[in-house]
């Protein structure tokens, strides 16, 4: 029985792979520091070890439990924060899977799924992008996710060099939305949808930032992936990494849905989806907002067989069923 460490296991995406990973026949292990993370999305059965990525026990906790592979996915992720606290997100992230490898090296485990972003790509000119495109991040967030794909991949070169191997994985993750369960949902309200939701849980308006970009209705065109969909693109990742030895893996995949929705097509959907209307406010463009943003994802399916099957109106239906308190 493959048995996998799932680092950042409590958190709004953590908690939804934790789910797939144990419904596709893997035991689970969670790791998380629950900084951000809620014990309460760890089901009961499942082990939560609290426990920062820095912590030298962490070799013991993957000995004990007789790791096969990890997920990774703990780390800070608001971009806006990361611009004002640029080393908290270095040590955090950059720290955080620097450790992370150096445990997976000692103990000697062949398989890795890491949590990267779209924000590897930062503003670029043409807004459909493959994995191919060149990665300029815009944010400190963005950095730190491009340098943990590099340490991935170097040291799965250099586990090669020595006769071994380290199979992995990056997931680059376009806008991720709704939910798997009502417990489940995403409480950081940092994102569009939730930041909607809010606004209408406290009667304001929610804002629409920019209306005058290069695209059909002026506002900005983002690819919005379900929260389930994006936890079975661990599943088939993992899948591959364990299918492939001794380890000579190291690939790179968009997971999104490969179609652009913009800020006022989300808005109309949240309106649908709560049964009035949130009437947005038009304001000024947030700095650093690439017009469009939406991935190609023919390597993933292709690749890995994996495509999204929920659509915008199941996020935002997801999202409102978990959201509380409504008013
Ligand atoms: C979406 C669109 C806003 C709020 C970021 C990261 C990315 C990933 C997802 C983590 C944009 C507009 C937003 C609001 C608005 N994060 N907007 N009013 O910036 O596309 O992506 O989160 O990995 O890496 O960069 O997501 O949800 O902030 O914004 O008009 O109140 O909604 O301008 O066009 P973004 P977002």
């Amino acid at each position: 029985m493959a048995r996998w460490l799932l680092t950042g296991g409590a958190g709004y995406i953590g908690s939804h792979v934790l789910r797939e990973l144990a419904a596709s026949g893997r035991e689970v292990v969670v790791v998380d520091d629950l900084s951000t993370g809620i014990a309460s999305r760890v089901p009961d059965g499942v082990p939560l070890v609290e426990m920062n990525l820095s912590d030298s026990n962490l070799v013991t906790v993957m000995r004990d439990y007789q790791i096969s592979g990890v997920v990774h996915l703990a780390a800070k992720k608001a971009v806006g924060e990361s611009v004002e606290r640029p080393l908290h997100y270095y040590r955090e992230n950059v720290d955080g899977i620097a450790s992370l490898l150096e445990a997976i090296n000692e103990v000697g485990i062949g398989n890795l799924v890491y949590s990267s972003s779209a924000a590897v790509y930062g503003e670029p000119v043409n807004g459909e992008v493959g994995e191919d495109e060149p990665t300029v991040p815009t944010s400190p967030y963005g950095e730190t996710k491009l340098v943990g794909e590099w340490a991935a991949r170097a040291v799965a070169k250099a586990r090669r060099l020595e006769g071994g191997g380290l199979s992995n994985v990056s997931l680059r993750y376009f806008n991720v939305a709704g939910a798997g369960a009502a417990n489940l949902g995403d409480t950081s309200v940092a994102n569009l949808i939730p930041l909607a939701l809010r606004a209408v849980t406290n009667g304001e308006r929610p804002q629409i930032f920019g209306s005058d970009y290069p695209t059909p209705d002026g506002t900005c065109i983002r690819d919005y992936i379900h929260v389930v969909d994006l936890a079975k693109a661990h599943v088939v990742a993992a899948a591959l990494c364990e299918s492939d030895n001794p380890g000579e893996l190291s690939e790179v995949f968009n997971v999104g849905r490969g179609q652009g929705s913009s800020v006022r097509e989300v808005l109309d959907t949240v309106s649908r989806a709560i049964g009035r209307d949130v009437d947005p406010r038009d304001v000024e463009r947030r700095p650093g907002d690439p017009a469009v943003l939406v991935a190609r994802t023919e390597k993933i399916n292709a690749d890995l067989g994996w495509e999204a099957e929920l659509d915008l109106t199941a996020m935002v239906e997801s999202a409102w069923s978990a959201w509380s308190p409504k008013p």
